[in-house]
C-alpha cells in the first residue's frame, strides 16, 4: 500500500467539521478525537494521516507538497492564494467578509480618502481596487472592531458570521464583500501522482456533504 494520503485540517471548527464529515463517510477518528497534543493523527481505515495547523500553514504545507491536501477557509485562500487545486467547497464554515462602518455614518460621502482596517489586506485592496476607490489600509492583528471604535479607522473589512460582534460594538454592515466558506485544497504534484486515490477520495466527501 502506498504511504497514507496526508491531510492538513485548520485547526479548530473547520477541524470538528471535517472529522464530522470523516466519520459520515465510516472513517474511524478516534485517534483525531483522542489526539491530546499530538499534531499528526492516523485513519488507518482510510489509509489517510491528519496534520492539524493553522489555516495559513494548511496552506504553506499543501504548496510545498508535505501534505497532499488541506482543508481551509476561502478567507485564508483568498488572502495568501498561492499554488494548488481548490476541489470542493465542502459547505461548512460559512461566514463572509463585509465592509462594516459605526451605526449611522457614511463610508462613500466626501473627498478625503478613507482609511479601513483589516486582518486581510490583500482581499481589502483587491475590493477598493475593483471599485476604481482609493482607500489607506491599516493591518491589525487582533479585534479590528476596534479600529472605528477607536477613530482610526472609517470603516472595516471582516469576517462577520452571526453579526453579534459588530451588533454589540454599535457596528453595521454596509457592504458584503465576499462568501466564505471550507474549501478542499489539493498539491498539484499530488493531483498527478496519486490521482485515482485522491478522485475516490473526492468521491466519498462529495457524497456525504
Ligand atoms: C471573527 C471576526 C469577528 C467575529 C465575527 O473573529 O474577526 O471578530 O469572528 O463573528 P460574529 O459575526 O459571529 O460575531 P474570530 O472569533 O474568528 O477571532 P479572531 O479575532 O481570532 O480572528
Amino acid at each position: 500500500m502506498n504511504r497514507p494520503l496526508r491531510i492538513a485540517l485548520t485547526k479548530g471548527r473547520l477541524e470538528k467539521d471535517t472529522v464530522g464529515l470523516f466519520e459520515k463517510i465510516g472513517y474511524d477518528c478516534t485517534a483525531v478525537r483522542e489526539k491530546g497534543r499530538k499534531l499528526i493523527l492516523p485513519i488507518p481505515d482510510g489509509n489517510i494521516e491528519v496534520v492539524l495547523a493553522k489555516a495559513n500553514d494548511v496552506i504553506t504545507y499543501v504548496e510545498h507538497g508535505v501534505c497532499d491536501l488541506g482543508v481551509v477557509g476561502k478567507d485564508t485562500i483568498m488572502e495568501l492564494q498561492g499554488t494548488f487545486f481548490e476541489l470542493v467547497d465542502l459547505g461548512f464554515g460559512r461566514c463572509k467578509f463585509a465592509l462594516a462602518v459605526k451605526k449611522g455614518t457614511s463610508f462613500y460621502g466626501g473627498y478625503k480618502v478613507k482609511t479601513v482596517a483589516t486582518k486581510y489586506p490583500n482581499i481589502t485592496r483587491n475590493h477598493f481596487e475593483g471599485k476604481g476607490m482609493d482607500v489607506d489600509i491599516v493591518k491589525i492583528e487582533g479585534s479590528v472592531e476596534l479600529a472605528p471604535l477607536l477613530g482610526l479607522a472609517d470603516g472595516i473589512v471582516d469576517i462577520v458570521e452571526t453579526g453579534t460582534t459588530l451588533k454589540e460594538n454599535g457596528l453595521e454592515v454596509i457592504e458584503d464583500v465576499a462568501p466564505i466558506s471550507a474549501r478542499l485544497i489539493v498539491n498539484t504534484v499530488s493531483m498527478k501522482l496519486r490521482q485515482a486515490e485522491i478522485e475516490k477520495f473526492v468521491e466519498l466527501v462529495e457524497k456525504n456533504l
